[in-house]
């Protein structure tokens, strides 16, 4: 067997290889539509301990991995611990999402990068754990929330429709916003070196909200500050291909990939495949893009829908996915149903 065959499928499509079928992991693959996450879950105090406790952490990052063979694992964590990292109180209330304490402008000035590996060390023993436990052929991912999207949390106080304060403050205060992006970017930096030096093979920027926004504001909130997180990475000798998400990014999607040194990209169902291929650079991965809704509704559509969005990909090395994350509702058997449809 060649050296090639014998990569991880996921690495082996990351670095340029087309695999047939294509190697397929989903966001949010560990969650609330396990039985046995919920199990888990339960035995913690609340999701901040959960997220650093790597005992429960491990478990269920593999509780997917053994249920449907996916060939990746997810770190399990939260976007949300980087703001914790930096003082930030956040809660998970059952049932209603993340809060936080609103950030004001006049405290962004006083926000100080501190222990970061300290704070978060206990997720890089989940990595090393995990890089230890899995499966020869599946790959670890690592991930963080981009500046932008931890930023519209942070200043929110938690999800929103459409970010307007967070939109408000960028215009409003542009150097105090620009120097949160950079404090952001210095944190994620250090925090994804921490993961990488555990053993993640592949890192997961998250831009979840990248929809709606003007081109300045996408240069500032997005561009900018996801290229400063690779450049950082690079910089501190961390070598693994990064996957960007610019979910909803739109028309910006090929100065994204262009600008910020990201591997590959992933897609969020919206994007049309035919225009991507056409403005995307020659022979960069994607990663995507089954509308999550197929997935609940499983049956036929969701096989259609699912061989639709592979023969899509023929032109490019693919990782299947979602197009964004599983929703806890999703019955098991449709997980089952998409791996056959994906393996047959
Ligand atoms: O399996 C995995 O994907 C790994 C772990 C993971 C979680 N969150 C666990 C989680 C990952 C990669 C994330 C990323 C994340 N977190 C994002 C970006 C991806 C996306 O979906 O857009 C965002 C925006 C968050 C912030 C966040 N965390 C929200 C808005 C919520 C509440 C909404 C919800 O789904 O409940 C969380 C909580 C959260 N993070 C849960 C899980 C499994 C559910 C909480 C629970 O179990 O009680």
């Amino acid at each position: 067997m060649s050296d090639a065959k014998k990569m991880k499928s996921v690495l082996a499509v990351l670095s340029g290889e087309r695999r047939d079928p294509p190697p397929v992991w989903l966001m949010r693959q560990a969650g609330r539509y396990l039985d046995e996450y919920r199990q888990v879950r339960s035995r913690a105090r609340n999701f901040i301990d959960f997220c650093l406790s790597p005992d429960l952490a491990v478990e269920v990052t593999l509780q997917p991995i053994r249920r449907f063979g996916f060939d990746a694992a997810i770190l399990f964590a939260d976007i949300l611990l980087v703001p914790m990292a930096l003082g930030r109180d956040v809660r998970f209330v059952a049932g209603e999402g993340p809060q936080l304490d609103p950030l004001a402008p006049e405290e962004i000035d006083a926000m100080m990068v501190g222990d970061v590996e300290g704070i978060l060390g206990p997720v890089g023993e989940t990595v090393s754990r995990l890089s230890r436990n899995l499966p020869g052929e599946t790959t670890l991912i690592g991930f963080a929330g981009s500046p932008w999207t931890v930023a519209t949390y942070m200043i929110e106080g938690g999800g929103s429709k459409d970010r307007m304060k967070a939109r408000a403050l960028a215009w409003a205060h542009p150097e105090r916003f620009d120097a949160l992006m950079d404090r952001l970017a210095e944190a994620t930096v250090r925090y994804l070196v921490m993961q990488a030096q555990s053993g993640a093979e592949v890192i997961k920027l998250f831009d979840s909200w990248a929809e709606g926004m003007s081109v300045p504001l996408f240069e500032r909130a997005v561009l900018r500050p996801t290229k400063a997180i690779v450049d950082g990475l690079r910089a501190a000798g961390v070598t693994v291909p990064v996957i960007g998400f610019a979910r909803g990014c739109g028309s910006m999607l090929p100065r994204y990939a262009r600008e910020t040194g990201v591997t590959a990209v992933a897609l969020d169902q919206g994007v049309d495949p035919r225009w991507a291929d056409a403005v995307l650079p020659a022979g960069m991965p994607v990663q995507g893009q089954l509308d999550p809704a197929a997935l609940l509704a499983g049956g036929t559509a969701l096989d259609i829908e699912t061989r639709r969005v592979i023969s899509a990909w023929q032109s490019r090395p693919h990782i299947f996915n979602l197009g964004h994350g599983i929703t806890p509702e999703v019955p098991v058997a449709h997980v089952e149903r998409l791996m056959a449809a994906i393996r047959q």
